[in-house]
């Protein structure tokens, strides 16, 4: 896969060179292209932003900076187009379905807004996704974007170790995931559950199960709404 991202502050970006995403970028199985946004700016100041029509506070981004970048970014590979991804607390949430569906592009471009947003019409124009990653207001999409990077770069085949572990994840069944333990088998007086100790993978199971059934119902039971349940999962939800 491809990224391009393009900011006022590609170095609020440097820690997609580290961890997980660094590796994938070592290994070739993702491509990150950060751009600065005020190298599409013509004039002497580089000014990205201008007052809202309509008034009220703050700035927001002028279109053709963003339309130039997004053209030049575009041409750079011929025949193919990119799906381009704008971070906003007005867009759709973001979830793990949203990020295997991007894990599946070749090429997305994340255009990171910074002040009230982007003028409109230039999202209109480019945009394909405008992304929410949280009812909370960031003071850019920048964030935005390396959480998003992130969750998909982890998606992209032979990024983990085990590609199992990408599908026990929480969400991916629409639960959350059931606690973990490692050594020492007792900690200041606290034991690990015997069944994890037990060898019985069947018994291991049933507990994982009962105990993401009973997370996602003290913790998130929106989620259960719409999750796919046995008649053995409502006996644990109703116990
Ligand atoms: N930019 C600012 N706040 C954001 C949010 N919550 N999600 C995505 N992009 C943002």
């Amino acid at each position: 896969m491809r990224a391009d991202v393009v900011t006022i502050f590609p170095a609020y970006l440097e820690p997609l060179g580290l961890s997980l995403v660094g590796k994938a970028r070592e290994r070739g199985t993702l491509e990150v292209r950060t751009h600065d946004l005020r190298a599409w700016t013509s004039d002497v100041h580089r000014t990205v932003d201008d007052a809202p029509y309509g008034g009220g506070p703050g700035m927001v981004m002028r279109p053709e900076p963003w339309d130039a970048a997004l053209t030049e970014i575009a041409a750079s590979r011929p025949g193919s187009r990119p799906r381009v991804v704008v971070p906003t607390p007005a867009g759709v949430p973001f979830s793990q379905r949203r990020a295997q569906e991007l894990a599946r592009e070749p090429w997305l471009v994340f255009c990171c807004g910074r002040y009230e947003g982007i003028d409109a019409r230039v999202v209109d124009a480019w945009a394909d996704d405008e992304i929410s990653i949280g009812d909370y207001v960031l003071a850019g999409g920048e964030v935005a974007t390396l959480v998003i990077l992130e969750a998909v770069a982890r998606l992209l085949p032979g990024v983990l170790g085990n590609s199992a572990s990408a599908e026990d994840d929480s969400f991916s069944d629409g639960l959350l995931e059931a606690p973990v333990y490692t050594r020492p088998p007792v900690w200041r007086g606290a034991e690990v559950p015997a069944v994890l100790r037990s060898g019985d993978h069947g018994a291991v199971d049933r507990w994982r199960r009962a105990e993401s059934l009973r997370r996602t119902l003290h913790r998130r039971p929106d989620l259960l709404a719409a999750a796919d349940l046995s008649a053995a999962d409502r006996a644990v939800l109703d116990a």
